[in-house]
């Protein structure tokens, strides 16, 4: 059987993304910091330059040549997002800034209807931003945070997801690959699990969407959110998908220009979807960026950036298990991160050196102080591929480790 490598042309997709030529401490830059940010290809640094240099105008209010332009790409956008993750139309998709926004809407607006008492379940292994809004709410609002915990080897616990989704339960809400440990949690499951229990089920796709298709039906999400910036996009653009009905049954998240149909000095009715939570100018070139970057992955097809992901992650996680006093966390089957620790070395002395060899990795909490608790480290570092990355970068990466052992002496 060919491997995705072999299927794929690794080099002439490199070629696409300028800043890969750079070198970074007299070194060729080896970036392995894609769970963060993922780098841009030139199509969609050029589509942004283009947009700016040719029909650079406000979207929906403008009667003119430019204005007709910027909204009919900017929409043409909604509707490639919904054609990636298989929605049924540009309805289902809102524009926000990024997932954490996007979060934040749905909490917002969904716990406004609950009572006193009811209950939410995230697991321990969610990033602040699928965390911290549910916190919030649930302490204004009186009602009851639950954790769904993970086993030893860091996937969720079936016993845990059984005794913390329950008849009390009104919305589960989970990450569907963790940016620490890499588990791919098994969300049409447990959707079914919600579902059974009449409660919603909302998934963080930040880091699933940019590495493997998405089926939002067949997962049965009622809410999934994702940010532009992971998958080749730029910053400031991300995505909220929802059934249409749920969406149209809440309330705006933000009020003002654009979200309106009506507005008297008695009252506002609002736009149809997905406008109604699209409130003032948007980011226009960012979203006309990510129409692009749907287009550079779904002509390479995600079971391709998938399969390429497991031969990297996987070949990291063999060279990393070979070098002693190595702690790697997560699962066998996982995502395109790999968690880990060197020896008793902070991970932030294993991520400076390793920047003065060129190679960029995360160092730190991640957004998951809840996780780290329960891993008991105060810290890991974190190298996380894509599509650009290459076998010999993985291996100027595990040099860089022998380097760190050296200097500490271990
Ligand atoms: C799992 C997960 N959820 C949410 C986020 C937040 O994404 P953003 O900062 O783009 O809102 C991240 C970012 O690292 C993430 O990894």
């Amino acid at each position: 059987m060919l491997s995705t490598k072999t299927i794929l042309d690794i080099e002439s997709i490199r070629k696409d993304f300028p800043i890969l030529q750079r070198r970074v401490h007299g070194k060729p830059l080896v970036y392995f910091d894609n769970a963060a940010t993922s780098q841009k290809p030139k199509q969609v640094i050029e589509a942004m330059e283009f947009y700016y240099k040719n029909y650079n105008a406000n979207i929906h209010r403008s009667i003119h040549e430019l204005g007709e332009e910027a909204t009919a790409k900017f929409e043409e956008a909604h509707g490639k997002i919904a054609d990636f993750i298989k929605a049924d139309s540009y309805q289902n998709i809102i524009f926000t800034k990024n997932t954490t926004e996007s979060l934040n809407l749905v909490a917002y607006s969904l716990t406004a209807g609950l009572k006193k008492g009811d209950e939410i379940a995230v697991s321990q292994m969610e990033h602040h931003s699928n965390f911290v809004p549910w916190q919030q709410l649930a302490k204004q609002r009186g009602l009851k945070l639950k954790f769904i915990k993970i086993d030893d080897e860091g996937k969720l616990d079936g016993e845990s997801i059984r005794e913390n989704i329950t008849k009390k339960t009104k919305i589960v809400s989970l990450t569907h690959v963790s940016n620490v440990l890499g588990t791919i949690n098994p969300i049409g499951e447990i959707a079914k699990i919600a579902h059974e229990n009449d409660a919603l089920m909302v998934v963080d796709g930040a880091q699933a969407a940019p590495h493997m298709p998405i089926d939002v039906k067949k997962l049965d999400a009622d809410f999934y959110a994702f940010s532009g910036h992971k998958m080749l996009g730029p910053t400031g653009i991300g995505v909220l998908y929802g059934k249409k009905e749920l969406l149209e049954s809440m309330q705006p998240f933000l009020y003002g220009g654009e979200m309106i149909r009506e507005v008297t000095f008695d009252g506002t009715s609002f736009n149809e979807l997905p406008w109604k939570f699209e409130a003032g100018t948007m980011n226009i070139a960012e979203g006309v960026g990510l129409g692009v970057a749907i287009d550079y992955l779904t002509k390479i097809g995600m079971n391709h950036v998938q399969g390429r992901d497991k031969e990297l992650v996987s070949y990291a996680v063999e060279k990393l298990s070979e070098v002693d006093g190595v702690t790697i966390y997560g699962p066998k089957e996982r995502g395109a991160v790999v968690s880990f620790n060197v020896d008793n070395i902070h991970a932030h002395d294993v991520a400076q050196i390793l920047d003065s060899e060129g190679v960029a990795i995360r160092a730190g909490h991640h957004c998951c102080m809840p996780l780290m608790s329960v891993l008991k480290v105060p810290a890991t570092a974190r190298a996380s591929f894509y599509l650009y990355n290459t076998e010999q970068e993985i291996d100027a990466f595990i040099n860089g480790i022998h380097k760190v052992k050296n200097v500490f002496g271990v």
